[in-house]
């Protein structure tokens, strides 16, 4: 929730007659935490409630059971070893979760041929690769590498790829949103934040309305993981305009300005979203530490109350060998993590870090499902053994 906008034709007040082309508009009150939080209104040319039938396809094709499996271990999972293949939405696979976070992957192909809802959380995709558009309501969003797409919780949408995408999504299941602390009382994103409000690209409204970015009229909407199919009576899409706060955006990783420190600053000066139970943080190209003295790479650290994921996006992984793009390690509460040997050492010195890279921090123990297991990497837990820098690396 960025802040707010107005799109198409509105009403001089909301809650009253409207008639935009002589007969009454229908309001559509989206809103968040119940009525006291963000909103936005959407006027319909018909009650955007009307269906015509409604069918339980049972559980999203991607869903597997969270399970603990075998010794606490950090883990390192290849998930450019996943089949490519189906949509962004329908095809992607559930790898990670806990009751907070679902981290799903897509290595999609093929653009969404319905609109989908996801009533289970909001969700905030990481485009790693691939490029294309989000299309809902409130109208027309681009996308391509190293954006991140979100799209609030509930609001139907389609995906449309311009070519084959591999897509992080966070599925936060109570909210997902920008810091607290990165906004003043009036609302406004401090000058302290890591963004300002023009990073955030805002849907594009076509002209003709959202009627002309021709909505299919079968929804897909997913609640407790499984998924409702709905036959629309109309056109889902039959906005003439809206107004308010709720809106999909896109924030490209690199408009990310991160805060540096004489000395080491903690991972999370890099937070970027705050949900229910995580964050998420963004790694991005930058000078480090500049103090003489400092070690610029990380510090080993134990965090006991927190599970650590790293998607690796490009660049030169200082700490890290043996990851690449599309890497996805998993550095679980109860065990410390930190470089691997001769980095640390080797980091002294170095004025500038050219990785990217998105990380989620969790409060509860995220389990792996089936599909994680069978890209994992299983040869990571021990790779610290392997020393060739010695103690202190
Ligand atoms: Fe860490």
């Amino acid at each position: 929730m960025i802040h707010h906008l107005t799109r198409g034709r509105i009403p001089d007040h909301p809650h009253t007659v409207f008639k935009p082309d002589g007969n009454l508009a229908f309001e559509h009150c989206f809103t968040r935490q119940g009525f006291d939080g963000a909103y936005t209104i959407l006027y319909h040319r018909r009650p955007p409630h009307w269906v015509e039938e409604e069918t339980d396809l049972g559980l999203h094709p991607g869903w597997a059971a969270p399970a603990w499996d075998g010794a606490l271990r950090r883990r390192h999972f290849l998930t450019g070893e996943l089949p490519a293949g189906g949509t962004p939405c329908l095809g992607r696979l559930l790898l990670l979760a806990n009751p907070d976070v679902g981290i799903w992957l897509a290595r999609a192909t093929k653009s969404e041929p319905t609109l989908v809802a996801n009533a289970d959380g909001d969700e905030l995709t990481f485009v790693h690769q691939g490029s294309g558009r989000v299309l809902s309501p409130l109208g027309a969003l681009s996308f391509g590498p190293g954006d991140y797409v979100f799209v609030p919780r509930g609001l139907p949408h389609r995906w449309l790829l311009d070519e084959p995408a591999h897509l992080l999504v966070l599925e936060g299941r109570s909210y997902l949103d920008v810091p607290r602390q990165f906004r003043s009382p009036a609302g406004q994103l401090t000058m302290y934040a890591p963004y300002a409000h023009h990073d955030f690209r805002e849907p594009e409204w076509p002209d003709g309305g959202a009627e002309a970015l021709d909505a299919p009229r079968r929804l897909l909407v997913k609640r407790h993981d499984r998924i409702t199919a709905f036959e629309m009576s109309h056109d889902p899409f039959d906005v003439v305009g809206w107004e308010g706060q709720v809106w999909p955006f896109v924030f490209p990783i690199r408009a990310f300005k991160p805060h540096i420190g004489r000395v080491h600053l903690p991972p999370t000066i890099h937070t970027t979203f705050a949900g229910g139970g995580f964050v998420v943080c963004s790694f991005v190209p930058r000078m480090v530490d500049f103090d003489d003295n400092a070690v610029p790479c990380p510090y080993p650290h134990s965090s006991p109350d927190c599970d650590e994921v790293l998607f690796y996006v490009e660049g030169n992984f200082t700490s890290r060998r043996g990851v690449g793009p599309g890497s996805v390690s998993l550095h679980p509460t109860g065990l410390p993590h930190g470089p691997h040997p001769g980095t640390y050492k080797a980091s002294i010195g170095t004025r500038r870090t050219d990785e990217l890279a998105v990380m989620v921090d969790t409060f509860k123990t995220l389990l792996p499902t089936e599909h994680a297991q069978r890209i994992e990497d299983d040869g990571y837990n021990r790779s610290w053994a392997a020393a060739t820098g010695g103690p202190g690396g």
